[in-house]
């Protein structure tokens, strides 16, 4: 087993040297979006130090842009696993990424045609596509998650898929209350149905190792901000799916390859930052050899480290703590934990731990279906974080702060 060098992580993030209110901040607002380490920060900023210009001019610079591209795409298909023939493009962030997709594939729906998305999913990989429903005249079928077990009921999804099912909308681990979803067996039951699958890696990808060849889905999209690289998306989707759709772009944009889906300009700066990220997360344990390799190693020991904090904040939480999430097998989930303190508001709760420099997320981070389903609609839960660079004596900061906070609520 590689234990992770903590330590030695945190020093490569300046961001976690915080302070507020006299100490260092502790950053459990992960789910939200990651720090960065130094490598990326240079990565961004030598690109910009050494002069960026757009794609297709005829002099050095221009070719370098275009390098960092490339390079950005096939880091991200070492970080994804991609299949030989799978697109990688980049975008605005996940979201937009899922609007440009849904739009696409939707201009062929129609009546009597069915999208499946659940109700564990973050709106956006949810209202992307009742928008495309809407708009084609297809029918929205839903997968409920289990409230008691906190687990997506893929019984449920194989009994709503069918013949008339075009999509299956789906994410790979819950942002709200860490559930991993087997989003392979998942693809398997909207395949034999004839169901294309797009997947929502966003919050699983500083969590777990990203597998799309194993998952065989059709697109997958995450986004670098939350694997400690820069606010970008990257989508990946077979090649000739992709390249048969009709992407919504401006005429004079390459009407083939993976360009046809990027927008406008992209962000070349980003895309240094990118490939800096996946190199971060590849040099993370000792292992040599091809990046890919490298990457698996890491999540290896990036998982240990989780479900050892995790075990951690469990066994210390003060009992009028509720945990809405997976307790009982910390592999099957993601260390991003939503949490109710008796006395307090989701609200309050997350300010007082905020005056104490120790910053979470409250709220329903957009996971609307999923705070409906447990009866949080209204002010939602507070969601803890933990990512490679959390240590135990944060953690036991934290529980040290919220068993204070349940004496005196
Ligand atoms: C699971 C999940 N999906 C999608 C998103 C949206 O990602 P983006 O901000 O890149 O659009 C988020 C953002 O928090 C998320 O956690």
């Amino acid at each position: 087993m590689t234990v992770l060098n903590t330590s030695a992580i945190r020093t490569q993030f300046p961001a976690l040297c915080r302070e507020e209110n006299g100490s260092t901040v502790a950053w459990f607002d992960g789910p939200s979006g990651s720090q960065v380490p130094h490598s990326v920060i240079d990565a961004i900023s030598e690109f910009l130090t050494r002069g960026g210009s757009n794609h297709g001019g005829a002099f050095a610079a221009s070719r370098d842009s275009e390098a960092t591209h490339e390079g950005a795409r096939t880091a991200i298909a070492d970080l994804y696993g991609t299949r030989k023939d799978d697109y990688i493009a980049f975008g605005m962030n996940m979201t937009s990424l899922n609007f440009a997709l849904s739009r696409a594939l939707s201009s062929s729906w129609g009546s009597g045609d069915e999208v499946v998305v659940t109700r564990l999913d973050h709106d956006a990989n949810v209202s992307p596509w009742l928008r495309a429903a809407a708009d084609s005249g297809a029918t929205v079928k839903w997968v409920p998650f289990n409230t008691d077990t906190y687990r997506l009921d893929l019984a449920r999804l194989a009994d709503v898929v069918g013949p008339r099912t075009r999509l299956v909308a789906i994410t790979h681990a819950s942002n709200a209350i860490g559930t991993i979803v087997d989003v392979a067996a998942a693809t398997r039951i909207a395949h034999d149905a004839g169901a294309l699958v797009a997947v929502d890696a966003v919050h699983y990808a500083p969590h777990g190792l990203i597998d799309v060849a194993a998952i065989d889905c059709d697109f997958l999209i995450a986004s670098a901000y939350k694997f400690f690289g820069p606010h970008i998306g990257a989508m990946a989707g077979r090649g000739a799916l992709l390249e048969e759709l009709d992407a919504y772009k401006v005429r004079p944009s390459p009407s083939r390859g993976p360009d046809k889906w990027e927008t406008g300009t992209q962000s070349f700066e980003a895309l240094a930052g990118v490939a800096a990220a996946v190199d971060h997360i590849a040099d993370l344990t000792a292992a040599n050899g091809p990046r890919r390799g490298r990457i698996i190693a890491a999540y290896t020991a990036i998982q240990d480290h989780a479900i050892s904090l995790g075990e951690r904040f469990l066994r210390g939480l003060p009992d009028t703590a509720t945990v809405f999430g997976i307790t009982d097998d910390l592999t099957a989930r993601t260390p991003t934990f939503a949490i109710e303190l008796e006395g307090l508001s989701a609200r309050q709760l997350a300010t007082e731990l905020g005056n104490r420099g120790i910053y979470v997320t409250d709220g329903d981070y957009y996971a609307v279906e999923v705070m409906n389903a447990l009866d949080r609609a209204d002010g939602g839960l507070v969601r803890i974080g933990f990512l490679h660079y959390t240590t135990e004596d944060e953690v036991d900061r934290l529980l040290g702060a919220l068993g204070e906070l349940a004496g005196n609520a």
